[in-house]
């Protein structure tokens, strides 16, 4: 039976770990659909776009090719055939991505994309609209949260891993921030749909949460 499962959430709930390791246990892809955005949104930092400025960064985004490869080391994603894995993890790529997440012209042909990929493959896709936009129809569909101190706590945690200096506040800010940007856009804002599951991590470990959500897809797929 064709798996395609949906996964939806906040920053920091841990989806992109989560979900790599849970496409691993089911032996399906996983298609981080957030390195997308940041692709888009470093793409517009090189150009010297601002990412507030819609109609620039849509004519840009439409002149892009933003692609994936599934490596045996999980997705790597490419900007006009460059890797560019590891480039978009920064900061300053993270809150242009949110911002340049709020255009229609951008969702529209990124979400083109993603569902031409899941199309042709079982996989679990994760991102914001999944459930909502993407993949409609997927049966089983989880949106993954937790609360904003510890998803904060989670990302200050490993960006000091990473040797980053911004203060536990200055993360936490920058999440809220990030959130109501997600949460509040006009187009296909960040929302729990009614068919989704909702899975909240906080005060879980990693493991547990793995558990959880493959116990959710054996029951759905079951059902
Ligand atoms: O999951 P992430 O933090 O890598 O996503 C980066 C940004 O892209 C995030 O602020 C919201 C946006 N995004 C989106 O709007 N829709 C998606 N399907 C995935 C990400």
């Amino acid at each position: 039976m064709p798996i395609n499962i949906a996964m939806d959430g906040p920053v920091g709930a841990g989806k992109s770990t989560i979900a790599n390791a849970v496409a691993a246990r089911l032996g399906i892809l996983h298609l981080d659909t957030g390195a997308m955005y940041r692709a888009v949104g470093l793409a517009a930092l090189r150009a010297a776009i601002p990412p507030e400025d819609e109609a620039r960064v849509t004519a840009l985004c439409g002149k892009l090719a933003i692609g994936v490869a599934h490596e045996a080391d999980g997705q790597h994603t490419l900007l006009d055939g460059e890797d560019v894995t590891g480039l978009i993890r920064t900061e300053e790529v993270s809150m242009a991505a949110s911002t340049v997440a709020k255009y229609a012209g951008v969702r529209r042909a990124m979400v083109a994309v993603q569902q031409r990929l899941a199309a042709t493959t079982d996989m679990l896709v994760d991102g914001r609209d999944i459930g909502l936009r993407v993949l409609p129809d997927a049966p089983v569909k989880i949106f993954l949260t937790a609360s904003p101190e510890e998803r904060a706590r989670r990302r200050w945690e490993q960006l000091r891993e990473k040797g980053g200096t911004d203060t536990y506040e200055q993360v936490l800010a920058d999440l809220r921030r990030r959130d109501d940007q997600d949460t509040h856009r006009e187009v296909d804002p960040l929302q729990a749909v009614a068919d989704a599951v909702i899975v909240d991590t906080t005060g879980l470990s990693f493991e547990q949460s793995v558990e959880k959500i493959l116990a959710i897809v054996e029951e759905k797929r079951h059902a």
